[in-house]
């Protein structure tokens, strides 16, 4: 049986404010916690900050709306806030900013992966598998400070349900943010669920970007802050891909209506998949929550453009963020397009050897990286600590890696730090030997 959002009546408005205590949640325990409840947990934060910053854009720019709609729009606001708090902080403080981190990547990685399969556009697909494949390098260079910082392993966050291993090289991801731009999707075409899928992606997206930007700088490791900021910025290119495929011709009262739909399909989703008893408790009272703003938005939406809403968002719900281990998908797009960059006709994609020398985004490259770039650093230091890269993946990936990291790198605008080849192979080597020197002693 499909469900309609539009056909439920929702909490009303006027009972949605919450007290102190009901808004400040009881964290989870990071040792207790499945690794999907955390994802989901920073992805429904990311959606509440789109979702509260978009009332305010609303009431910034509208002029044509009454006041009564305008307090409605606001009061929605401030609910999304409530929500925020809640969301982010089920979040221990216990955890730590790296570890938090490694869940920011495995949210973009196992998300993206999600979404690039149930995409109906396919241009928007390969955008989704674009970014996937910069997000899982992300992953593995954060990995290495965890492991060297905190001697955390991945799976103490990522609980064996997502790779960690080389993905394109963090530094081969600045780019001429001219072409970053994609084409955008035509509104009167697209499926409601390619718009919902690009809102979805783009939240976390921005999420991200935040947390990096507000957290980067509480390590005082020099080379871990400017991994932050090198990463914090592929972030800045990931909001501005992803905000690119949508439509700019869409109305402030679409817009409305789709994040309402989009918060209503993830808290959906959330409370069909969570484990968690006390979590599942808040996915339920948000959703319900969040069809109380879409009858609002629907009504707002038919009063001013004197349209169906089913016109923008149909008539059943969608599924914008189901977690699950992606390994087999995300490792089919590695191996294939681990080379691929933006094209400089700044629409579509080429592989490395194909880009022609005066490529845009070389010059950013050049600039960004002339001493040297920390994502390459943070290998190289890494070496003291374990001998190699902290990696985790089945033998078969783990066998392929030196392959991929030649197949992913390019030889114009590299860093003069970068890990080349030859290099890893032989910390692979060293690695291999001294390991089994210490069992011989033990
Ligand atoms: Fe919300
Ligand atoms: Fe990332
Ligand atoms: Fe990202
Ligand atoms: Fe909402």
């Amino acid at each position: 049986m499909t469900f309609n959002p539009l056909k439920e009546k929702g909490m009303p408005l006027e009972k949605q404010l919450r007290n102190w205590h009901q808004i400040v949640a009881k964290p989870y325990k990071k040792q207790k916690v499945d690794c999907y409840t955390r994802t989901r947990q920073i992805l429904m934060n990311g959606i509440e900050v789109e979702g509260w910053g978009f009332k305010h854009q609303f009431n910034r720019f509208m002029t044509d709306i009454d006041g009564e709609d305008r307090a409605d729009i606001s009061r929605i606001g401030r609910i999304e806030n409530q929500q925020q708090m809640t969301c982010n902080w089920l979040c221990p403080e216990d955890q730590s900013v790296l570890e938090t981190t490694l869940g920011y990547e495995q949210v973009a990685v196992d998300l993206t992966a999600w979404l690039a399969q149930n995409e109906p556009d396919k241009y928007v697909k390969e955008t989704f598998n674009f970014g996937l494949l910069e997000d899982f390098d992300h992953l593995y260079r954060y990995a290495q400070f965890a492991y060297m910082r905190e001697g955390i392993e991945p799976d103490d966050i990522v609980q064996g349900q997502t790779d960690v291993i080389l993905g394109r090289p963090t530094q081969h991801h600045h780019n001429c943010n001219g072409l970053r731009l994609r084409k955008h999707y035509d509104k009167m075409k697209a499926a409601p669920q390619t718009k919902v899928n690009i809102l979805t992606v783009l939240s976390g997206e921005q999420q991200t970007h935040n947390f990096y930007a507000e957290h980067g700088f509480m390590y005082g490791d020099h080379v871990l802050r400017e991994t932050y900021a090198e990463i914090k910025d592929v972030e800045e290119e990931h909001v501005t891909m992803y905000e690119s495929l949508i439509d700019p011709a869409e109305t402030m009262y679409e817009k409305l209506l789709l994040h309402e739909f989009t918060e209503v399909c993830n808290y959906y989703t959330c409370l069909k998949d969570e484990v968690d008893n006390e979590i599942k408790k808040y996915w339920e009272i948000f959703l319900d929550m969040e069809i109380g703003h879409l009858q609002i938005a629907a009504d707002i939406f038919k009063k001013y453009e004197k349209r169906d809403p089913e016109e923008i968002i149909g008539s059943e719900i969608i599924i914008p963020c189901r977690f699950k281990n992606q390994k087999a998908y995300v490792q089919k797009i590695l191996e294939k397009e681990i080379n691929k960059r933006l094209a400089p006709d700044g629409e579509y994609y080429n592989s490395v050897d194909e880009i022609p020398n005066d490529w845009a985004s070389y010059k950013v490259q050049e600039r960004v990286a002339e001493i040297s770039a920390p994502s390459e650093n943070c290998i190289n230091v890494v070496e003291f600590y374990h001998d190699r890269d902290i990696v985790e993946a089945s033998d078969e990936l783990k066998d392929k890696e030196i392959s991929l990291l030649e197949k992913g790198l390019q030889v114009k605008a590299s860093a003069q730090n970068t890990v080349l080849p030859d290099k890893l192979e032989n910390m692979i080597k060293k690695h291999e030997q001294r390991k089994e020197m210490k069992e011989k002693i033990i």
